[in-house]
């Protein structure tokens, strides 16, 4: 059975290290693509199998050092995808009000629910503190003072971690970096002591720890050796101080291999072993996680049609009827996204040819990818765009007035 979701008319947009373990993840498979033959493109095709599998190995991997995930929403909010995630018992990590009332509505257990973000408005931290989440991710001594003003005013004590910028370098592209000292995130180690001070004067707060978020798509682990040892350094501040660190939160940003679509799922296994093998944890310290796109990015495919062919003297276009409103991240990132040419003709192909993929968006930015090695291509082929199940759908846009991306399920 599939299942296609209606486009959505324009407007608001509401481990297995070793190589015989390695899970094969080929959601492309022929009887998908003649499902494709008949839908209407532009579409995520998610496949839930995939999803699940990848679920499974995140929880399997952490459970056994007793670790905590919270699924980092912003990665992708597509209703079906937070059903199934939540089912996992993960907890929720949200940057926005709407994505905390998301969460409680998907069935995220609220006790299990964080809120970051560098610029939570009133009316959001109002809504969580109703909502009475497990913790606010702080990124400055005036929000610490804000969400006690606040807290105060409804009677009730807020849950507060600190996110520290640790100043370490994630070692990925620099648009998704976030924990250098010349990004606006977090605070800075050097406030720490007026944190203190804020956290001691605040007596609607309760300080629960530490939060740490470095950056996205990381896939060197030894980055997250350093994390840790700015962690330990972090908690022996506090605990010096006179606080108790009950909760430390490393954050997110493992990375997936946006180059072989079809092999592994992220190494879980491996991400998790560092942590235990470099963080300090103290008796009944509980350890968290944010992840997002190590989650969902493989369980999804941007499908999509040629519109035109157009052959110049030295380039080949193909026009696709996606492009930056539907997926963004190549145009806004230079993010590699594997393309394939799935359509039968492509297959027996023995022509190959280098295109220059781009979207029909009156932009000269809206281009997937340059010399793209393809079989000839021709109109009405189907061609999809890898890895694209987190910061995909979510990021599609309106732009040119176009319909917003639909979705289409593997069940
Ligand atoms: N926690 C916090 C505080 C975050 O800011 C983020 C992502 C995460 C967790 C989850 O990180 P992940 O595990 O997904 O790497 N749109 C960009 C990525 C932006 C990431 C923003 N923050 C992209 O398409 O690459």
């Amino acid at each position: 059975m599939i299942f296609i979701a209606d486009r959505k008319p324009n407007g608001h947009h509401n481990n297995k290290t070793n190589k015989e373990n390695r899970t094969h993840i080929n959601m492309i498979s022929t009887a998908n693509i003649d499902k494709f033959k008949d839908l209407e493109t532009p579409f995520y095709y998610y496949d839930l199998d995939v999803l699940r599998q990848t679920l499974n190995a995140c929880r399997d991997a952490s459970v056994k050092h007793g670790f905590h995930v919270h699924y980092a929403l912003k990665a992708n909010f597509n209703p079906r995808v937070l059903d199934i995630i939540q089912s996992y018992g993960f907890g929720a990590d949200c940057v926005s009000g709407n994505e905390v009332k998301a969460a409680i509505a998907h069935g995220f257990d609220k006790g299990k629910v964080v809120f970051a973000g560098v610029g939570k408005s009133d009316r959001e931290i109002n809504l969580a503190l109703d909502a009475d989440i497990f913790c606010f991710n702080v990124e400055s001594v005036q929000e610490l003072h804000i969400i006690n003003e606040l807290a105060a005013a409804k009677n009730k004590k807020a849950n507060v971690a600190i996110r520290i910028n640790p100043n370490v370098d994630a070692h990925t592209h620099h648009f998704i970096t976030t924990g250098l000292d010349e990004n606006k995130f977090g605070i800075n180690i050097w406030q720490l002591p007026d944190v203190a001070a804020a956290l001691r004067q605040c007596s609607n707060l309760q300080f629960l720890g530490i939060h740490f978020h470095i950056g996205s798509q990381i896939t060197d682990l030894e980055v997250y050796k350093s994390l840790c040892t700015r962690i330990n350094e972090m908690q022996d501040w506090f605990t010096d101080h006179g606080f108790e660190v009950k909760v430390l939160n490393a954050g997110g940003g493992l990375g997936v291999d946006y180059h072989h679509p079809d092999n592994d799922i992220a190494d879980f296994e491996n991400y998790f072993q560092v942590f235990k093998n470099f963080l300090n944890v103290k008796p009944g310290q509980e350890v968290h996680f944010e992840l997002g796109r190590a989650l969902v990015a493989q369980s999804a495919a941007l499908i999509s049609r040629v519109l035109y062919v157009k052959n110049g003297l030295k380039k080949n276009f193909l026009i696709l009827d996606a492009g930056m409103t539907e997926l963004i991240r190549p145009m806004l990132y230079q993010a590699y996204h594997q393309i394939e040419n799935v359509s039968q003709n492509a297959k027996s192909s023995t022509t190959n040819l280098k295109y220059d993929v781009v979207g029909p968006i009156c932009e000269s930015t809206d281009c997937f990818q340059k010399d793209v090695d393809l079989p000839e291509s021709f109109r009405g082929d189907i061609i999809a765009v890898r890895t694209a199940g987190a910061y995909g759908e979510v990021m599609a846009s309106g732009y040119n007035l176009r319909d917003i991306v639909g979705s289409v399920y593997s069940e």
